[in-house]
């Protein structure tokens, strides 16, 4: 629970409540939306699904960003949102760069898919059955140029690119890392690619089979079509990839992105559910232009895939680079933003992006911990997040600094404010 507001602060929110009404944005009734999240300070309980809203045309895009400083209860509401989210019919899979969904996911769903840690790993390449050849290609040859670039430490050359392409080409639905592998370990034997009029000499794709070698070991993809635990228990729960291993290193964001386009491939097919996918810590894939332009186009093709996405960051500025300096297309395609308390400039940046009256920045730089302006559609709501007992055990990200172990935790099965 909250306490009550100071009068100071309601008088600054009622001020910037009428502005922002002035501005365009209703007070809507968001208590029939399910799952419900909290409460609105505008008056009764705060629910949110994007696939709801989607459908009714309150929304154009189904994904979301929630930003604000750290410990203000980004991670918490994204743990709560899920669990809820699948209460209502509703899997997810969240990229789970600090290893701590891992609970969650046990709780409420399928698990943690710990990559990099000896398990199987995952297939990023799209069966050419499940869309058109050509797609499929182009999609598959990306992934594959990637790789080599981020094990390389350098862009494949137009050989590689030729030689890649060649292979996955001829490789149908049985696409896979292994199966890539060999094709160019055959294609070097046979002197290059079907029709490659540059020059060429035994060995030019030593470094490329190399990598593919070094991503193998890596057991961040798995070798065979195969796509191992994630294929097995997409769609049924929650799962959590756990990326821990990988976070602030340069495999990091290749990672994130073989996850993503995992997923991509298995919502491809046919019959797929609809699908929550939550990135925590998403600045960290802007670091990279390459992953940055894949994740905007990723973040595009939502819709296709029937995916809701659902990015967390600090701050606005931190996605510059995904969004580019005058560009703001994951913003644009985000139509839903949670802003938790930010420093006054943040926030104010993050008004004049969201195209919102400049005196409501000084209301999100005093929001208390777990609440959070929420803009979608025409909607601007300030909401109370509440946690349930087990959620708030599920969530608890300061119990080790407050010298607790978080595994004594004893959870209880209840689940309430559904
Ligand atoms: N609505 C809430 N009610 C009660 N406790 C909350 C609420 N939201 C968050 N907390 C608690 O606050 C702590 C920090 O929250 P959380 O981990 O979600 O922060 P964060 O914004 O994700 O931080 P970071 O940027 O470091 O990832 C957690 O221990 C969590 O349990
Ligand atoms: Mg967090």
């Amino acid at each position: 629970m909250t306490a009550p507001l100071p009068t100071a602060r309601r008088v600054l929110e009622a001020t910037s409540t009428a502005a922002t009404l002035m501005a365009g944005y209703s007070e809507e009734d968001h208590s029939r939306l399910r799952p419900l999240l909290g409460s609105s300070r505008f008056g009764g309980a705060f629910g949110y699904n994007p696939f709801t809203l989607y459908r009714a045309g309150a929304v154009s895009s189904p994904n979301a960003l929630v930003l604000g400083k750290i410990g203000n209860g980004k991670s918490a509401l994204v743990k709560s949102y899920l669990a809820r989210m699948l209460a209502n019919g509703f899997p997810a899979l969240v990229i789970d760069p600090k290893g701590e969904y891992g609970p969650l996911a046990e709780h409420f769903g399928e698990g943690a898919v710990s990559l990099m840690r000896g398990g199987e790993g995952v297939n990023p390449f799209v069966p050419p059955s499940a869309c058109d050849t050509s797609t499929a290609l182009e999609f598959n040859c990306e992934m594959a140029e990637r790789a080599i670039q981020a094990l390389a430490g350098r862009p494949a050359t137009s050989l590689e690119g030729a030689s890649v392409r060649s292979v996955l080409s001829a490789l149908g639905d049985e696409v896979a890392f292994l199966p890539l592998r060999r094709g160019l370990v055959a294609l070097d034997e046979r002197g290059g690619p079907p029709g490659w009029l540059g020059r060429y000499s035994r060995g030019s794709l030593a470094e490329a089979v190399a990598a593919l070698d070094r991503l193998l070991d890596s057991g961040l993809v798995s070798a065979g079509r195969r796509t191992g635990s994630l294929a097995s228990r997409l769609g049924k729960g929650i799962v959590a990839v756990d990326l821990s291993a990988a976070f602030g290193s340069t495999l990091y964001s290749l990672a994130a992105t073989m996850v993503l386009a995992s997923v991509r491939a298995l919502q491809l097919q046919p019959g797929s559910p609809r699908l929550v996918v939550a990135v925590d810590e998403i600045w960290a894939l802007a670091e990279d232009p390459e992953t940055a332009r894949w994740l905007r186009s990723y973040w595009k093709l939502s819709r296709a895939l029937g995916i809701s996405n659902l990015g967390v960051t600090h701050r606005l500025s931190d996605l510059r680079q995904v969004a580019g300096p005058t560009t703001t297309a994951l913003l644009q395609d985000s139509e839903t933003v949670v802003a938790f308390a930010m420093e006054l400039s943040d926030a104010a940046e993050f008004c004049r992006e969201r195209g919102l009256p400049p005196d409501l920045a000084r209301t999100i730089s005093r929001l208390s911990k777990g609440s959070a302006l929420w803009q979608f559609g025409k909607s601007l709501c300030l909401v109370d997040h509440r946690l349930t007992a087990t959620e708030r055990i599920l969530c608890d990200t300061d119990g080790r600094l407050r010298g607790e172990n978080q595994a004594d935790a004893r959870l209880g099965g209840e689940g309430g404010g559904r």
